[in-house]
């Protein structure tokens, strides 16, 4: 049933190249030059009308809606916050029928989302379900929705379903854009192209592997690791920190880069390793000075970064390369070494990977 990988988790990391193609699959249609999303287009007055859009969620699927939120604000120019499902629903949030909420959850149980989404829709709102679990109750809660075609996802540390979950609000917020007419034509096709060739791109950010292993190796026996990322891919940094913080126990955090000198800083010292997200599109100069600042105080560093980069590979420890590609669909790509460097670290400190202490797979209860 692992189809031959040592655990669900390594297997779903692999599947990915094949989730995000199945996602894709019959949505785009660049021939007609549109995107096919049934649950859109039947209220597609909704999204047009929204004055903003709430995304809820938690833990990966939050991670997931903040990249979503870079990406949708550029594509659409509405605003949109993103909240975690169990802070929302216990605040008396604002929200009416103005709004156009999201719930992102793979399994499409848990309970604080659930809670939310439906004192969303108390409120008036249209709520949105961006589910993985077919005939989930969120997706049965919501008034339409996207599922992510991921297929099932076993281990508990989130993989698949998060990248899948990118893909989907990459193809809602270009849907969107395109109706509003805050896209070319040109732009539209661009990003339809470059969004065909991201399971190539996630293929071979794969074959890095080993390399990604012997990193691993390394920093096994860390007991802290601070992860840095700016743009699209501050989340990725997050999401880095709680994939090894929930399965080898290492203590992580995920911060947007320029926030280390606002405190983070004072933790670097020559026993922290620092993963630093620095591919070439995005703020790169930036990244390169805080890299610089780490180094500085003798921090260890392990980039991720554009395939062929040579800065950043003078000033690192470690490099870990990713393919070319436009930079708001470069968290598809950075979140693949993250995901390979904390499966290692726990499988060689003999964690169980698929089923972590202390996590369910589905959270049920608040
Ligand atoms: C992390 C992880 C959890 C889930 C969270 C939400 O790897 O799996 O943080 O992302 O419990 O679950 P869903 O997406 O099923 O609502």
């Amino acid at each position: 049933e692992k189809g031959g990988y040592p655990h669900f988790m390594l297997k779903e990391i692999y599947e990915q190249p094949q989730a995000i193609r199945d996602t894709f699959r019959g949505r785009m249609r660049e021939h007609k030059g549109i995107i096919k999303m049934a649950g859109v287009d039947d209220h597609i007055d909704k999204f047009l009308n929204a004055k903003r859009l709430v995304i809820l969620a938690c833990g990966t699927s939050w991670h997931a809606g903040l990249v979503a939120e870079y990406i949708i604000e550029e594509l659409v120019r509405v605003p949109v916050e993103v909240e975690y499902a169990s802070e929302f629903r216990y605040r008396n949030p604002v929200i009416d029928k103005d709004d156009v909420v999201i719930a992102i959850s793979q399994s499409g149980e848990t309970a604080d989302t659930m809670a939310a989404m439906k004192l969303a829709k108390e409120n008036g709102a249209f709520v949105f379900g961006v589910c993985n679990v077919v005939g989930s109750s969120i997706s049965r809660e919501a008034h339409a929705g996207a599922y992510t075609h991921a297929g099932p996802e076993i281990g508990v540390a989130s993989t698949k379903a998060f990248t899948t979950q990118i893909t989907v609000l990459t193809l809602l917020g270009l849907k969107i854009a395109k109706a509003k007419g805050k896209i070319s034509t040109s732009d539209f096709h661009m990003h339809l192209e470059e969004l065909r060739l991201i399971p190539e791109k996630v293929e071979e950010a794969l074959k890095n592997n080993e390399h990604v292993k012997k990193i691993a190796e390394v920093y096994k026996d860390a007991s802290n690791c601070l992860y840095l990322g700016r743009g699209f891919n501050f989340p990725v940094a997050l999401e880095g920190a709680l994939k090894l913080k929930e399965i080898s126990y290492i203590h992580a955090e995920g911060y947007p880069a320029a926030e280390m000198k606002h405190g983070p800083i004072a933790l670097i010292d020559e026993q922290m390793p620092v993963v630093v997200i620095a591919t070439r599109r995005g703020h790169y100069d930036k990244i390169v000075s805080n890299i610089q600042e780490i180094k500085s105080r003798k921090g260890k560093i392990i980039a991720i970064v554009t395939k062929g980069d040579v800065t950043v590979k003078e000033l690192a420890d470690h490099v870990i390369e990713v393919p070319e590609v436009m930079d708001s669909m470069s968290p598809l790509l950075t979140t693949i070494p993250l995901q390979l460097l904390s499966y290692h670290i726990a499988v060689m400190l003999g964690k169980n990977v698929d089923q972590p202490r202390n996590l369910a797979k589905s959270v049920t209860v608040e």
